[in-house]
């Protein structure tokens, strides 16, 4: 299923900042990347009209973007001309493995129709990731079309049911005509996709509004919108020494005496 009409609705979506519900994720961003990231390459997957990947650029990064659709890169292409923006197809990312102290994506997973497609991005992701560096996924918490927000809107007839995971829910940023099927991923879909392509979450972050926000909150001071995880590449265990057999000395018992004739 189609999630969005981005040939319709790029300009629009362009315009929108880190404004009302979504200022949520972008506020705890900063911290969390300062946190975690230790390195100035920084890869925006999603990167739409290139909203994420300025705030990225203004943080001091050196950041390239990437995305499949063409009227969000022309969007993007506008507001920053010397930007490097790439069109892609789902998946594929054109550069070198190992390249990226921070992979970052903001509102993607959600337009993504199958946990599969999911594992492949992500593991596309940790192909070009740094061995220590961090991908931070930015998305709705599935609580979300249960709330009522500032500013996105759930309120639909066709929500009004027990939304199960892969379906879609409606939703429409209040105040413009950008109206979005979103797909619904669990955290324990999250949590299973990471397992499987060797990530393991480093910090899970649901931000709530505050009294010192800027905003006059709903349901956002008590009720997670946003979903925010912070991943590495799984390091394998080690493996524990065999012990040693006792009498002897620094031999284990496998090992083989050498003769002495
Ligand atoms: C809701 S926008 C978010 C844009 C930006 N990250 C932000 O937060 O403002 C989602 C973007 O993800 C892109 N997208 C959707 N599926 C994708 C995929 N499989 N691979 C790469 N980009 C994808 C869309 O084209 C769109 O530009």
């Amino acid at each position: 299923m189609k999630t969005h009409n981005y040939e319709k609705h790029a300009a629009e979506y362009a315009e929108l900042g880190f404004e009302g519900t979504q200022y949520l994720a972008f506020r705890d961003v900063p911290e969390i990347i300062q946190r975690n990231v230790h390195g100035t390459r920084v890869l925006d997957y999603g990167c739409g009209p290139g909203r994420s990947t300025r705030l990225l650029k203004s943080l001091g990064f050196d950041v390239a973007g990437v995305d499949i659709s063409r009227d969000m890169l022309a969007q993007a292409l506008d507001k920053d001309p010397a930007g490097d923006y790439r069109l892609i197809t789902s998946g594929h990312i054109p550069f070198e493995a190992v390249t990226f102290d921070l992979v970052f994506s903001s509102f993607v997973f959600l337009e993504v129709s199958t946990l599969e497609e999911i594992g492949s991005i992500l593991t596309e992701m940790k192909r070009v990731l740094k061995h220590d560096g961090s991908i931070v996924i930015v998305t709705s918490a599935p609580e979300c079309y249960k709330g009522d927000w500032v500013s996105i809107s759930f309120d639909f007839p066709e929500n009004e049911r027990e939304i199960l995971s892969g379906e879609t829910m409606k939703l429409l940023f209040r105040g413009t005509e950008v109206e979005l099927h979103d797909y619904y991923w669990t955290e324990d879909d999250y949590a299973q996709i990471f397992g499987k392509v060797g990530l393991q979450a480093k910090e899970t972050h649901k931000p709530l509004g505050h009294d010192d926000d800027p905003y006059e909150w709903r349901d956002e001071k008590d009720k997670p919108a946003m979903l925010i995880y912070v991943l590495g590449k799984k390091v394998p265990a080690r493996k524990t020494p065999a012990p040693r057999s006792k009498g002897t000395g620094s031999r284990s018992a496998t090992q083989v005496r050498r003769r002495t004739s």
